[in-house]
């Protein structure tokens, strides 16, 4: 398929995970991707997984630095020659058992996955043509789903979804779409990275809510994106896709 010739994409959190993952399948399919990160090995390991493509910037950047998140789209339209598509997907995971959350806890997962994600949005509207724009915002089956241990990253990625509503409501009139995608369990760093738990958190709980169709590959996750952002998802606004492999049945 080459749904994405001659579109220019903005991604945040292109160095790791559902990020990378988005942007291999989405140079893959003709487009020209400014990749966004905290993480320059990340980004570069994503370079070489979109091998030899030619059509991947990148660009070392806090989601969560207002000045960095002004810099950073004005870096994509100096690269590109404008922006088409946004898709946010930088985010982070804290466990936070309720009676050692902190205002640390609470600052960061909002700063990085509510503000960046927020302030890319207010930034790339300056951009985004009307009629054919898009906006994805990865959000979280946390955003709507109970899980111990996540009020903070829940709360913060509810924040996600209701923004992205939101704004959907308040762009349509320019034909701009928002589309928040809500991946359940994936197979990245972000959920394999055993410091996320305190070592004594009981985690069977986890252990219950294993979906029917198994952890999504990020790649599976980043085929989602790519159908909301391309035309095949053209009447797709407002309305959250949930990717849990059933979790939620
Ligand atoms: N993995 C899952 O199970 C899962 C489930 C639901 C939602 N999500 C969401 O998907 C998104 C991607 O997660 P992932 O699983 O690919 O994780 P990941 O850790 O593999 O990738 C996240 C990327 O975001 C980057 N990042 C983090 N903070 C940043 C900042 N302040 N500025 C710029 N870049 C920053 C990291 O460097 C990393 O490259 C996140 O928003 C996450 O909340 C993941």
């Amino acid at each position: 398929m080459h749904r994405f010739e001659g579109v220019r994409v903005l991604l945040t959190g292109g160095g790791s995970g559902i990020g990378r993952a988005t942007a291999v399948r989405l140079v893959a399919e003709g487009a020209e991707v400014f990749a966004v990160d905290l993480s320059k090995e990340g980004l570069e390991a994503t370079v070489a997984a979109c091998s030899g493509a030619g059509r991947i910037v990148t660009h070392r950047a806090d989601v969560g630095d207002e000045t960095a998140v002004v810099e950073a789209v004005g870096a994509a339209v100096a690269a590109l020659g404008g922006i088409d598509v946004l898709v946010n997907v930088a985010g982070i995971h804290r466990a936070t058992p309720i009676d050692r959350l902190t205002v640390e806890d609470l600052n960061r997962l909002f700063t990085v996955n509510t503000v960046g994600t927020a302030l890319f949005c207010r930034e790339a509207l300056r951009q985004l043509p009307d009629g054919t724009g898009v906006i994805v915002n990865v959000a979280s089956t946390a955003a709507a789903h109970g899980n111990p241990y996540m009020t903070a990253y829940a709360a913060s990625k509810g924040a996600v979804l209701g923004f992205s509503l939101s704004l959907a409501a308040e762009v349509a009139h320019r034909g701009i779409r928002v589309v928040p995608v809500s991946p359940g369990t994936v197979r990245t760093p972000l959920t394999a990275n055993p410091r996320v738990l305190p070592d004594d958190l009981d985690t069977s709980y986890y252990a219950r809510i294993r979906p029917p169709l198994g952890a999504a590959e990020p790649e599976q996750i980043a085929g989602v994106i790519a159908f909301a952002a391309s035309r095949d998802g053209s009447y797709l606004t407002g309305a959250e896709l949930r990717v849990d492999g059933g979790s939620h049945i």
